[in-house]
């Protein structure tokens, strides 16, 4: 029998339990042994719950317990995950979890910690929720160089960025529904200025370099700034507007960036819409592949973390390599990153545009008083510096072919 202890029972601890008791007989035949639910940590009593006898306040019960061999942390944010995290790890207790600050910002530590003691530090719940990204980058795609990863990587704001499209609404109001539904958080902040996004970005870079990927050197911007004037010039042009997280690695160098952009009907996150995510993978000899699935959520993120409690299982005393060295990435400065921009500006200001971008393609979705247009492509700094000389600018966004 392998003993679990679960680390904070909100949404994604007691999805975990529930997956594990749905899926008891399917899961053991997997894991080739059976899981037991030893211990739930949490600071609050549960009575009634059906695992409230589990239920311990004390982490020393579990870090104490020799017979606890694998831990799910699902506490979120850095402290005392982190510390729960390294004394469990420091005890030969394989840690598995959904928390992306916490591998965005301590990953390789924790990764050392695992191998140092012939356990596992294990994550696929932090990045897309239910959608398998983090197995296929670590095992599945061991042949490829791969160069370029595009990703929608937040629910939230992808529900949000769906609504405005169809339905013309405001950011203001999208986000209060949302809330009402229990799809956005009540402090919206890390999802909608792309905060969540940055983290998630960080952790798939740091894969596809082998290196580490600091999330506090990604260009981030969020969605707040969008308007329906956008969305309608978007639609006028045949596209969307997703919040990208994206990152390349190529002969330039490695850079990383998030923050909306308008893509047309061609690409491949062109419908990827509503909570879904997606990740777009591009390597040398496989070319593209994408994955797509529910990116939050109790029951999909609970899935991957238990994915991951089974994969645990199954190299007990075992190291499974990770590629992601404590050496940081040195990016390719966000001035350099080049782009086309989609501009809107005042009518009367057409032929200072004109002058100061020089060839534009024009763009029109009937909003009376303003000129739009599409920049050439052009490097982040000489747009900025650009359009620092256009009296107004209403609005700016990247395009992605
Ligand atoms: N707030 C996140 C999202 C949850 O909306 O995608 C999953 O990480």
């Amino acid at each position: 029998m392998i003993n679990i202890a679960v680390l904070g029972y909100g949404t994604v601890g007691s999805g975990v339990v529930e997956v594990i008791e749905n899926n008891r007989a399917e899961i053991n035949k997997k894991a080739g042994e059976e899981l037991n639910v030893r211990y739930i940590l949490d600071l609050r009593d549960f009575p009634g719950d059906p695992y409230e006898h589990k239920v311990v306040h004390d982490v020393n019960i579990i870090l104490e317990d020799p017979e606890v061999n694998i831990i799910c942390e699902t506490m979120g944010g850095i402290s005392p995950a982190y510390e729960f995290s390294k004394k469990a790890l420091l005890a030969g207790k394989s840690v598995c979890t959904s928390n992306k600050e916490l591998v965005a910002s301590h990953g390789p530590e924790l990764l050392r910690l695992a191998r140092e003691n012939r356990c596992n530090y294990l994550f696929e719940a932090s990045v897309g929720g239910g959608i398998p990204i983090i197995r296929p980058l670590n095992y599945s795609l061991t042949a490829e160089k791969i160069d370029a990863i595009t990703g929608i990587l937040n629910g939230t704001t992808n529900y949000i960025l769906s609504k405005m499209a169809a339905e013309g609404a405001d950011f203001a109001e999208v986000l209060k529904e949302a809330q009402d539904k229990g799809y956005a958080e009540r402090n919206p902040e890390a999802d909608v200025e792309g905060h969540d996004a940055c983290r998630k970005i960080a952790i798939l870079s740091s894969l596809m370099t082998g290196k580490n990927v600091r999330y506090e050197d990604i260009y981030t911007e969020g969605i707040t700034r969008l308007t329906p004037a956008d969305f309608a010039y978007a639609g006028a042009m045949g596209r969307s507007i997703k919040l990208l997280a994206l990152s390349r690695n190529g002969e330039d160098g490695c850079y990383a960036m998030v923050a909306p952009f308008m893509i047309p009907v061609s690409h491949p996150l062109y419908s990827v819409n509503d909570v879904f995510n997606a990740v777009f993978v591009h390597g040398n000899m496989l070319g593209d592949s994408m994955y797509y699935g529910r990116g939050a959520g109790k029951l999909p993120t609970a899935s991957a973390v238990v994915s991951d409690v089974v994969d645990c299982a199954r190299h007990m005393g075992r190291t499974v390599m990770c590629f992601w060295d404590a050496e940081d990435v040195k990016l390719v400065s966000a001035d350099k990153i080049r782009h086309r921009f989609f501009v809107r500006t005042r009518a009367e200001l057409e032929q200072q545009a004109a002058e100061i971008f020089g060839a534009v393609d024009t763009v029109s979705a009937g909003i009376a008083g303003e000129y739009a247009f599409v920049t050439e492509k052009m490097t982040e700094k000489d747009f900025r510096e650009k359009a620092e000389r256009l009296d107004t600018v209403l609005s700016r966004i990247r395009m992605e072919d």
